[in-house]
């Protein structure tokens, strides 16, 4: 069956949804990862490699945790955060004005769909819980190839639903918490919404063939606790 898009809500209503929760959502994230998602975005970041000197871009970046990451595991690099939801970046502006890191980096309202950026700009880029919410998953990705250095890595972190029988059970036990807490924190029915596009997000395999046919190279999959994650790398062939 083919879909108008590739997204249960529109990206209309996908920037309204995280204006809404940003007040709340790194507490949320905290609760509903059970504090497992600072580990996750330190493993991503750590796959990426950020070097001395890089350049690297964070789609979707939210309150800017994967930009600060970067910014944790590599001296002298420059970090650009984008994202459409405004109220997500003045949060993110905010922990790197507190942490004294303005210089560093540049959050901006972008969509990943069309990157306002030249070709063959960053060493890096990096894109957490944001990639199951992109209407075009497809050419997204194309966007991302475009923008990055020519041996330039990508890696995207993602939540997964789980395939093995054991996990997937304990899944379905935890997951009509996640609203719960969700609405506990002020977030209505997003944290209704995170549960569903989960599992409607295709299967690891079928993101990794995604990444192939974009063009990736050296394209792998991760999976973190159990399978509650994943992260996706690929690079894009040295010329
Ligand atoms: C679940 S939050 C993740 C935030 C952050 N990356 C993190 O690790 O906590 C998803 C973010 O993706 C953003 N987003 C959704 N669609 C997007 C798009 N098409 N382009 C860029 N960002 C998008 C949302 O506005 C939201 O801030």
């Amino acid at each position: 069956m083919s879909r108008e898009r590739d997204t249960l809500i529109s990206a209309a209503e996908n920037r309204a949804m995280f204006d809404r929760i940003a007040r709340n959502y790194d507490a949320a994230n905290r609760a509903i990862s059970l504090g497992l998602d600072r580990g996750w975005r330190r493993r991503t970041v750590e796959l990426l490699k950020p070097f001395r000197g890089g350049r690297y871009l964070d789609i979707g970046t939210g309150t800017g945790d994967l930009v600060f990451e970067i910014l944790a595991q590599s001296a002298n690099v420059l970090v650009d955060g984008i994202d459409p939801a405004e109220k997500m970046l003045a949060i993110a502006r905010a922990k790197a004005s507190g942490k004294g890191i303005g210089d560093a980096v540049n959050f901006f309202a972008a969509d990943a769909l069309d990157l306002p950026m030249e070709h063959d700009t960053y060493d890096g880029i990096v894109t957490g819980f944001c990639f199951r919410n992109i209407e075009r998953r497809q050419r997204a990705l194309e966007e991302m190839l475009r923008v990055l250095k020519p041996g330039g890595m990508l890696a995207i972190l993602e939540a997964a639903y789980p395939s093995k029988p054991l996990v997937r059970l304990g899944y379905r036990l935890y997951a009509p918490l996640v609203p719960l807490i969700g609405r506990l924190l002020g977030g209505g029915s997003a944290y209704r919404y995170l549960m569903d596009s989960i599992e409607d997000f295709p299967r690891p395999e079928n993101v990794t063939d995604m990444m192939v046919a974009t063009g990736f190279s050296h394209v792998a999959c991760r999976p973190l606790t159990l399978g509650a994650v994943c992260i996706f790398t690929g690079k894009k062939q040295s010329r």
